[in-house]
């Protein structure tokens, strides 16, 4: 949570990081077991649930909407269901903190529920954008209140006579999507959702695993997802895989850091998640995929890393939805490229945990980096490996990829870097700094 006190920490410059490193669970997907499980009728037992401050506040969330949430051990959860239509009224705010995917998924569970619930967030998500499923989800009859018309703090006054919608999204996003096809388990009929680029399809995935009918089907104008509703999901024993979006900081920092070997074990290898492995592989970066059995409805792998000298390259704008979070750490690995790293067609990244353009611009600048930036995108003028001065404070505006990937750059500058504030960290890689020390990577804690 951003309790406003700020955690400087600062990246030194370090050398051969090595280790086999086991990275927590999925934010994306622990976000959905939780809120699935508190959907279904009984006990979902739930392994590897990542326990970050964003999937916290989901989990208050579904006990605030009537379901039990039981600990057991590290990332061992039991969820105790109320059934779809089975949400009660809060006698309270939901806190989402920074959590944009959990205020947009819950929101999309209780507006075809018959109840009324009020929503807020830390300032960073109370200036984040919920016109993107205001508009989809009045459709089904839900009434919005918000400060500003589309601004959290707002309330939701569920529909009890939802009707299902086809909507297609206007900008490729999964927590739209994902926020639809939630309304639509409770809403009579179906309820379709078509994209022209795919996101993240984790909650479709996630259904079907819990008996929702869900049916996929490629038209001209793009992928149709439909949900069955009046669904009655069946409680499931699930177990998270390893997050690719915080392995991204781990093999990044492997990849520049001189002389590294690391292994990154279990990660989610979904080909709507691995956009950022495959653009570092047109870099000439030296990474082998270990494909593993599974049981979580998702592939797998043990990712083994080595320093590579990596060379810039124009990432294909409809290559970002499979790696729209992992923009900030591919700007920092261009810096120490050789050449230029392109990157747009990203404008969505203005809307993100911060600015995420403008932050990446600014902090790279400060850093002795050349950048340019553009209404959509950026393109980082990489001068290879000991290219960057370092020496300077960025600040992060509570965004933890910023944070994370200025930290990562700080290990191959020529002088540490430090960020304002790492306290976001925690919102998505609480084990961050603990995996880092381990591999040998040298960040550390100052005085605020
Ligand atoms: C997420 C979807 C993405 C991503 C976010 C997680 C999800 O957001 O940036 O970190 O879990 O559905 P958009 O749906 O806005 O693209």
């Amino acid at each position: 949570m951003n309790s406003g006190e700020q955690k400087p920490l600062r990246g030194f410059p370090s050398n051969q990081l090595k280790g086999n490193v086991i990275i927590s669970g999925d934010k994306s997907i622990s976000h959905r077991a939780v809120i699935l499980g508190a959907l279904s009728v009984g006990e979902t037992k739930i392994k590897g649930l990542l326990e970050s401050d964003d999937v916290l506040a989901t989990m208050n969330a579904v006990k605030l909407l009537g379901s039990t949430v039981v600990r057991h051990s590290q990332g061992c959860y039991s969820i105790f269901g109320v059934g779809t239509g089975g949400f009660l009224e809060p006698d309270n705010f939901i806190d989402c903190g920074n959590s944009g995917t959990a205020v947009r998924l819950l929101i999309g569970a209780v507006s075809t529920n018959p109840i009324t619930t009020s929503f807020t967030g830390d300032s960073s998500l109370r200036s984040r954008p919920m016109n993107r499923i205001i508009k989809p989800l009045s459709k089904f009859g839900t009434e919005f209140h918000g400060r500003n018309c589309d601004l959290l703090p707002m309330t939701v006054v569920g529909t009890d006579e939802p009707v299902p919608i086809v909507y297609k999204l206007p900008i490729p996003s999964a927590q739209v999507k994902s926020a639809v096809l939630l309304a639509g388990l409770n809403t009579p009929g179906k309820t379709t959702v078509i994209e022209e680029k795919a996101t993240r399809d984790h909650t479709e995935r996630m259904l079907k695993a819990f008996g929702a009918g869900v049916e996929i089907q490629e038209s001209e104008e793009g992928t149709a997802i439909t949900v069955d509703g009046y669904a009655e999901l069946n409680p499931l024993e699930l177990e998270v895989p390893s997050d690719p979006s915080s392995a991204a900081f781990i093999i990044s920092a492997g990849l520049i850091v001189e002389d590294s070997t690391l292994t990154v074990r279990n990660i989610g290898m979904n080909p709507t998640r691995t956009g950022l492995f495959k653009t570092f592989e047109e870099m000439g970066a030296n990474l082998h995929y270990e494909l593993i059995e599974n049981s979580s409805g998702e592939p797998l792998a043990h990712i083994h890393v080595k320093s590579s000298d990596l060379k810039g390259v124009e990432v294909p704008p409809e290559r970002a939805p499979s790696m729209i979070d992992e923009y900030p750490i591919l700007a920092a690995v261009a810096a120490v490229s050789e050449g230029d790293t392109v990157m747009r067609g990203v404008k969505e990244l203005r809307v993100k945990e911060t600015d995420r353009i403008s932050a990446m611009v600014l902090g790279l600048k400060s850093c002795g980096v050349d950048v340019t930036e553009y209404d959509d995108g950026f393109t980082v003028h990489g001068k290879g490996r000991g290219s960057v001065k370092g020496d300077t404070t960025v600040k992060t505006h509570f965004d933890h990829r910023i944070a994370m990937s200025f930290l990562c750059l700080g290990l191959t500058s020529n002088n540490p870097i430090t960020v304002d504030d790492g306290s976001a960290i925690n919102t998505s890689f609480p084990q961050f700094t603990d995996i880092m020390a381990n591999i040998g990577a040298r960040i550390e804690e100052l005085e605020s």
